[in-house]
């Protein structure tokens, strides 16, 4: 399979080059900028060929000692080349040219004006000039090109937009393709993927889980697996791949209800798994465990604390209990963003250990040591795995889930949980989940919940004084949950779920509406 390799210079649109290359059908790996390259070059990974090198944008400017350099072998081994933004910066510069900053930064939609003779990337074949509304975001320019280099796009700001080398399959645009603003984005990247670098369309989801289904048999062979599952949607997916791929009676699934579940949860996962073929279902109803250790906890760390270290214990105590044999691999829910540090600067490639509570977990860092861990989501993005759980049959309901924190609604009643609290928050986020459902709001928001608040205030019921808790709903837009805007309810739906549930619930006597972004606002209120 053809490979395309991205090295992030600490872009937060690196991301995006990788996603936009795979929807044109070509494979994509990102590693940090500044990695050594001599095995990756020698390119002796099984099954890829790589085909050509693209250097993202970065924060840095070139000309600052904290501007990252790449592996200089990139210069002689002879594969085709992009440079994004700082990428094409740092070629000219490592190159012989001059890189300088601008008076004033140039952001957002800016016209370029491209001639084309052939071997510009984004408009190969007859020679014309085109001018299109390209995407910018660069306080540097280039002021001398490197030797070799021609420019073959200037913006109507005057600076060199697309350079071209005249001998080798060298490319640098001063514009992001990557950024959906972009016009021509597209098919610029397409031209230097398909028409430069030679790469042919062969990354598809029924082709990936080809691939898995030879690495699964390699490394796991017939040995048990084990998927500890949170009921969201990277674990449903890496479960049913697992269940095709190996079969009902290798893999074992355990999932814990710690009694913070959401209203029907365990039912639904249970039957989800069924539907997929599990056989070895092991599912734990552990709520009166985790209310009485919560018993008494008002600080939210402790709290946190408490529910992690407990679902560690019973799950070690679970698995003595399952009595799988010492050579059992465990399987995680890993997807590719999970790998790569964000808001690092440099992506560097950190294995980031998964768990439903994001603590370490003695299970995985020894299963880790003993090379007994599989990942079969790992080269995948969040759609990408959503797109792999249709073709399983994964319902989309399911797929089309918001995420769930791990310590569930215990982070959700704020202060003391108690196994009342938990009834009423789970009978109002039941409600509002319905409702966000029936009024065709539910796919637009990227996250929406309700939190108990620890305060009650008064309110009428007939003639006498009542006092009901409050509750928050909180709905945020999202991509990635790292940050957050509010999603902006039209009223009339807003007043309508509040009477809903303050006249059903009838312990709540309030509901209000978070109005906060993140930053400064956390998602969850604890
Ligand atoms: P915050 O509150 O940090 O949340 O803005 C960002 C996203 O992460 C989810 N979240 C968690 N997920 N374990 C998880 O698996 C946790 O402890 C946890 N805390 C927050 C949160 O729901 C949001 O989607």
């Amino acid at each position: 399979m053809d490979k395309i390799l991205i090295l992030d210079f600490g872009s937060q649109t690196t991301q995006l080059i990788g996603r936009r290359i795979r929807e044109l059908g070509v494979y994509t790996e990102i590693i940090p900028g500044d990695a050594d390259l001599a095995a990756v070059l020698a390119d002796t990974e099984a099954g890829y060929s790589l085909r050509g090198l693209i250097l993202s944008g970065s924060p840095e400017s070139v000309y600052t000692p904290a501007g990252p350099v790449p592996d200089r072998r990139i210069y002689s081994c002879g594969l085709p080349l992009l440079g994004i933004c700082y990428g094409l910066q740092r070629i000219t510069v490592d190159n012989g040219g001059e890189v300088k900053p601008l008076a004033k930064r140039e952001y957002g939609g800016v016209k370029v004006r491209v001639r084309s003779g052939g071997r510009s990337p984004g408009r190969p074949g007859k020679k014309k000039t085109e001018v299109f509304t390209a995407w910018m975001s660069h306080g540097d320019t280039l002021t001398k090109l490197a030797p070799g280099f021609v420019e073959t796009g200037t913006s109507e700001t005057g600076y060199p937009a697309v350079v071209v080398h005249r001998e080798k399959p060298w490319y640098g645009l001063q514009f992001h393709p990557e950024v959906t603003h972009c016009e021509r984005g597209m098919e610029t990247l397409s031209s230097f993927v398909f028409g430069i670098c030679g790469c042919k369309k062969s990354w598809t989801m029924e082709a990936h889980i080809e691939e898995v289904r030879a690495s699964l048999a390699a490394k796991v062979g017939s040995a048990p697996v084990l998927l500890l599952i949170s009921g969201g949607v990277d674990s449903t997916v890496a479960a049913a791949l697992l269940l095709k791929i190996l079969g009902p009676d290798q893999v074992y699934l355990m999932y814990i209800d710690t009694g913070l579940m959401r209203r029907g949860e365990t039912g639904q996962v249970k039957t989800t798994l069924e539907r997929l073929g599990a056989r070895h279902l092991h599912i734990l109803m552990a709520e009166d465990e985790f209310l009485s250790a919560l018993k008494g906890k008002q600080n939210p760390e402790e709290k946190r604390k408490t529910i992690g270290d407990l679902f560690i214990r019973v799950q070690e105590r679970e698995l003595k209990r399952l009595g799988l044999p010492e050579n059992y691999f465990l399987a995680q829910g890993t997807i590719y963003t999970d790998l790569i540090e964000s808001g690092q600067g440099i992506g560097k490639k950190a294995h980031v250990i998964k768990s439903h509570h994001n603590v370490g977990s003695p299970l995985v860092d020894a299963k880790r040591r003993e090379g007994r861990i599989v990942e079969p989501l790992d080269r995948l993005y969040k759609d990408e795995v959503r797109a792999l759980g249709r073709i399983l049959g994964i319902s989309p309901s399911v797929i089309n889930r918001h995420p769930f924190p791990g310590p569930g609604l215990g982070v959700r009643i704020l202060g003391e949980v108690t196994k009342e609290k938990c009834a009423i928050l789970r009978e109002a986020d039941a409600i509002f989940m319905e409702e966000l459902k029936t009024r065709g709001l539910y796919d637009k928001i990227w996250q929406a919940f309700a939190v108990l608040l620890p305060i009650r205030s008064v309110g009428v019921a007939g003639d006498i004084r009542k006092y009901g808790w409050v509750l928050a709903l909180r709905a945020i837009t999202s991509s990635d949950g790292m940050t957050a805007g509010v999603y902006p309810f039209p009223s009339k739906d807003l007043l309508e779920i509040s009477t809903r549930i303050t006249n059903t619930v009838t312990d709540i006597g309030r509901v209000t509406y978070d109005i906060s972004s993140k930053p400064p606002a956390t998602i969850e209120w604890e």
